[in-house]
């Protein structure tokens, strides 16, 4: 036999038995996002590596080693599997005009790649759903994203698993005077930083601060903090930001070592966190990034959005029990004897047209063998046909739940039968 070839490491299929979950979270969030105004967008999965160099940063995990990097093979151009959607949002948002004297809220879905240790919640193709409204200076958007956030949390049963966090990077003049204070201290411990430390120190002293390594937690403690280097507009932006959210009544916690580990950040950022997925806890994530949009080209336009990871959501919602039973059928249709697979398609089709699910049995089998089938289907009941049916011009319906007696009807009376009898299946089972 050939060998089978395996998906990638990290790249996972979602298969039948699962998929219903996910149509059911993507529906949920579609509608979500439709009461918000926000409008889809779909980009490339492939774009010029240079794109997310310049948004993301170099000095970044993601830039730094995480990229799906490859050459095109046909003309030499470096290319990359995208690692996240807001790059790619602003390049099409810039390309297509739509930011030309107005302003967008636009959502999109998606596979995104990294190139990361997989573990549980962590893979190398994840999905995420992100929103970016752009020409919005805020704060009253950023606290609209957030209560937005809370609202979809709501509407799913999250809300007692999830903790908002939130904190500001202020502005890039305000984040570059930290900085200098930063290394300046950071350098006056430089034998006590681990290896990540001491390599980040003057590329991205802030993510020195992020480290896990206990002993240096001490250090990370005491370390300069941003918010002593605020002027008075970014105060300003936080303390509005944080009165609408309180407004709002939902709780939230200050994390003044929430950064984010992308360079575009300024003013607000935030995450939602869960303790009940180990290491990988942070189901959303997202700020403000009003230099982006100049940094990629286009006029100097504020903007704000976040991104949530899809199968962390699901994790955490499977976990939880939230997620819908499987779909099941309301009929299956089974036949046996000359002529009856022609007439099945025909009573099959006419149930369909009146609004019920209806999965027929295909080919040559035995009654008791296709009964099997139809129980397995999880259907409310099964059509029976039979030569005698076909003669007589009429159906067999046999429900499979609730105990209740099957009953024969006409051809022409088969679709109204049909619906009223699942009806009382239904709510026979209910009581059962
Ligand atoms: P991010 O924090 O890098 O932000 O990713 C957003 C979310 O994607 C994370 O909170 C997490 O739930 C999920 N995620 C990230 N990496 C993985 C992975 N390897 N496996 C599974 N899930 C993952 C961004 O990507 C920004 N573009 C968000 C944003 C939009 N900010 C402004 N607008």
């Amino acid at each position: 036999m050939a060998e089978k070839i395996q998906a990638i490491r990290g790249m996972n299929d979602i298969l039948p038995d699962t998929s219903h979950q996910w149509l059911f979270f993507e529906h949920t969030v579609r509608e979500w996002l439709k009461d918000y105004g926000y409008k889809n967008i779909r980009t490339p999965i492939v774009e010029d590596t240079r794109l997310f160099v310049r948004s993301i940063g170099e000095a970044t995990d993601i830039v730094e080693k995480e990229m799906y990097t490859f050459t095109d093979s046909l003309n030499g151009d470096s290319l990359t599997l995208r690692p996240e959607g807001t790059a790619s949002c602003l390049r099409a948002a810039l390309q297509h005009n739509l930011l030309y004297k107005q302003t967008q809220r636009l959502w999109y879905i998606g596979p995104m790649f990294r190139h990361e240790r997989p573990q549980k919640g962590r893979y190398r193709q994840f999905h995420q759903i992100g929103a970016e409204a752009l020409g919005f200076s805020g704060p009253d958007v950023d606290a609209e994203i957030v209560i937005m956030l809370a609202d979809l949390w709501q509407r799913l049963g999250l809300t007692p698993y999830l903790q908002l966090q939130i904190n500001t990077l202020g502005s890039s003049e305000e984040r570059a005077a930290h900085r200098q204070a930063l290394i300046a201290y950071l350098e006056q411990h430089q034998e006590a930083l681990d290896e990540d430390g001491k390599r980040r120190l003057y590329t991205n002293p802030l993510r020195v601060l992020d480290s896990k390594t206990p002993s240096m937690q001490a250090i990370c403690e005491q370390a300069p903090r941003l918010l002593d280097y605020l002027g008075d507009a970014s105060r300003q932006h936080y303390d509005e930001w944080r009165q609408m959210i309180s407004d709002a009544n939902i709780p939230y916690v200050e994390n003044p070592r929430l950064v984010r580990g992308l360079d575009y950040y300024n003013l607000s950022v935030f995450e939602w966190v869960t303790q009940e997925l180990g290491a990988q806890g942070t189901v959303c994530g997202g700020g403000r990034y009003d230099g982006l949009i100049e940094q990629l080209g286009g006029q100097s336009i504020p903007a704000v959005g976040f991104a949530m990871g899809v199968e962390r959501l699901m994790l955490l919602l499977g976990e939880k029990n939230l997620l819908p039973a499987a779909d099941v059928p309301d009929w299956f249709v089974i036949h046996q004897g000359e002529g009856t697979a022609r007439y099945a398609l025909r009573v099959a089709q006419q149930l369909r047209q009146a609004g019920l699910r209806v999965v027929q049995h295909m080919g040559e089998a035995s009654f008791k063998s296709q009964m099997k089938k139809a129980d397995a289907s999880g259907a409310y009941g099964a059509v029976i046909i039979g030569a005698n049916e076909v003669a007589e011009h009429n159906v067999v319906l046999k429900p499979l739940h609730g105990g209740l007696p099957q009953q024969t009807a006409a051809f022409a009376e088969v679709a109204t039968a049909a619906r009223t009898l699942l009806q009382q299946i239904q709510a026979q089972k209910e009581t059962d």
